[in-house]
């Protein structure tokens, strides 16, 4: 919970300041760097700082009605046909949406 409350003052801060890259956030294993290129590999405007809120929506927004759900069992169109559905379900912003998106991208990626 401390955690998740630490990514989203973080996304807050990124917010702010959407030109400069987000640091001091390495040492959080949410995102690995190999996840990162990943991501970055499919959508160079990626950063880390996306990537979290991704992961802070995934373990808020997404979890009010079931836990969270594994993102690597289903195929990548599959996967993005759900959360279309299930961003409408969550009531969440385009942004956190395409962050949900490239996180499920790189937890993917590191399978
Ligand atoms: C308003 C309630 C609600 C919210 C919020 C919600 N879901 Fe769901 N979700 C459901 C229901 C109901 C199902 C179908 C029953 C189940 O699988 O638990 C479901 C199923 C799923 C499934 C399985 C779908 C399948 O076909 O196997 C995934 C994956 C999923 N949700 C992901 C998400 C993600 C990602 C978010 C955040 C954007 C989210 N959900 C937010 C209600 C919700």
């Amino acid at each position: 919970m401390k955690k998740l409350i630490i990514v989203i003052a973080a996304s807050a801060v990124f917010a702010a300041c959407k030109s400069k890259k987000a640091a001091g956030s390495t040492n959080m294993p949410v995102v690995t760097d190999k996840q990162l290129s990943a991501v970055q590999a499919r959508f160079p405007d990626a950063n880390r700082a996306e990537l979290e809120k991704g992961h802070s929506v995934y373990t808020g927004a997404c979890t009010k009605c079931h836990g969270a759900k594994d993102v690597t069992t289903y195929t990548e169109p599959k996967l993005l046909e759900i959360v279309e559905v299930m961003s409408k379900k969550a009531n969440i912003t385009p942004e956190e949406k395409q962050a949900l998106v490239r996180f499920a991208v790189g937890v993917r990626s590191g399978k």
